[in-house]
């Protein structure tokens, strides 16, 4: 069997057959790893947390980059900074909670203290080191973040490309989810969080996927045709697109404009511009920025934010965020498919026990068993779906003016992620497929 360093091996191409084919090594082998860390988690941006989750001085949320643990938090002058959660000493996470409000972070280990700017303001015995010894350059390491209309993004790369470069048109939609309500979003405090034995790219596959949604989800659609009177129409007007960079959106079009019974209010305060409200009432989004986070749009009654994390080939977390808008009428702000009660509705759906997530969880290890391992014989994926209508008139029409598009197609389709691969090929090999 070839290394991985022949592309052509791990990404079958053949536009004369219509076959897009990967080979189940990216999914296993520790070399894709390495070079997946490398390229894409150290070599570019990341998405680290929301704003709102910083809401006073002090607070902070722990995350990672690939597998850098990561602190980002507010400091006491109000700037967000980004660090990374490990002691100068010997190493060990300064900060191990996921959330809290703290000014210093003092390493488990042998007490050496930080300020919740990185800086090293405590060692304990210090007469232990001469007075030579350069206590400031043992400051927390700072990491480069950027604020896009309250999400935040970091890189540990020393020259990335600007953030809006990394976005390309992933920024419109952020624009939405930022601009739509006056004062924007609130993440909810509580989160689900899962380790998945599963790559953290067939996360990705499965996350802008309308494909598998009556099969893989066949209880949760039993029951909603009990609720709504039929099944889930695996036909419905839906696309799936690459926007370019690495990132995909599923997009539900409505046939005509929906504001719904909040209109007035929504239309007379919201910061968008007319056409963003005008677009943003006549589709519902899930985008997967690229690398590692995946937000339900505004009009989505389970509005989340998903972080994939991988911790190796085989093993990943996915942590599941909330959200509402901070500012509105009451039903605004608790607007769910059970109205006034939120949780229920992110806890029937969402949670280890919920209808929907454990779902997607079974299925994603099964591809990973499925998988096998990097020794195994080179067996191939199948992502050719939709290779042959690509690009329809209409649905290019739905994205004009508002995202550049590389390629889309039927929402059961596997065009998104056709796309996803040839820019990860792109950054892991330099080579276009
Ligand atoms: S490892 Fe942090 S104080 Fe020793
Ligand atoms: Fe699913």
């Amino acid at each position: 069997m070839s290394g991985f360093n022949s592309i052509e091996d791990l990404i079958r191409y053949d536009k004369s057959k219509g076959t897009f084919r990967v080979s189940t090594r990216i999914y296993t082998d520790p070399k894709i790893f390495e070079l997946e860390m490398e390229k894409i988690f150290y070599g570019g941006w990341v998405f680290l947390g929301h704003e709102s989750q910083l809401k006073e001085p002090n607070d902070y949320v722990t995350t990672h980059i690939g597998s850098v643990p990561v602190i980002l938090v507010r400091t006491e002058e109000g700037e967000i900074v980004g660090l990374v959660n490990r002691c100068r000493h010997r190493g060990s996470v300064v900060c191990l909670t996921r959330m809290g409000n703290s000014k210093f972070f003092r390493c488990p280990y042998h007490g050496w203290t930080y300020s919740n700017d990185g800086r090293l303001v405590g060692i304990p015995d210090r007469e232990g080191y001469p007075k030579t010894f350069d206590v400031e350059d043992l400051n927390l390491t700072r990491i480069r973040i950027a604020n896009k209309y309250g999400f935040i993004f970091g890189s540990l790369a020393e020259d990335p490309p600007s953030i809006e470069e990394h976005l390309g048109s992933a920024e419109s939609f952020l624009r939405v989810l930022g601009n739509k309500y006056p004062k924007g979003i609130r993440l909810l405090e509580g989160y689900m969080s899962a380790k998945i034995r599963a790559n953290w790219k067939i996360l990705l596959e499965g996350s802008v996927d309308h494909y598998h949604v009556p099969f893989a989800h066949e209880s949760t659609t039993e029951a909603l045709k009990n609720v709504v009177g039929r099944r889930i129409d695996l036909r419905a007007m839906n696309s799936v697109a690459h926007i370019g960079n690495g990132h995909q959106v599923l997009i539900v079009h409505r046939e005509t404009a929906q504001f719904g019974w909040e209109d007035s209010w929504y239309l007379r305060e919201s910061k968008l511009t007319d056409f963003e409200k005008l677009w943003d009432s006549q589709n519902k989004f899930r985008i997967a920025i690229f690398p590692n986070v995946i937000i339900w749009g505004p009009n989505a009654p389970d509005r989340f934010i998903q972080i994939i994390r991988p911790i190796s080939p085989e093993y990943s977390e996915l942590t599941t965020y909330f959200y509402l808008p901070v500012d509105g009428p009451k039903e605004y702000r608790e607007y769910g498919i059970v109205k006034k009660d939120r949780w229920k509705m992110i806890n029937l759906l969402h949670s280890p026990a919920g209808l929907n997530q454990p779902d997607d969880q079974a299925v994603w290890e099964f591809s990973q068993i499925g998988a096998g391992n990097s020794l195994g014989s080179n067996q191939y994926n199948d992502l050719s779906r939709g290779l042959h209508r690509e690009n329809e008139e209409w649905r290019l029409k739905r994205l004009e003016n508002f995202s550049r598009v590389d390629r889309i197609g039927a929402g059961t389709d596997d065009t998104a992620i056709r796309g996803f691969y040839e820019w990860w090929a792109k950054l892991l090999f330099g080579k276009e497929i």
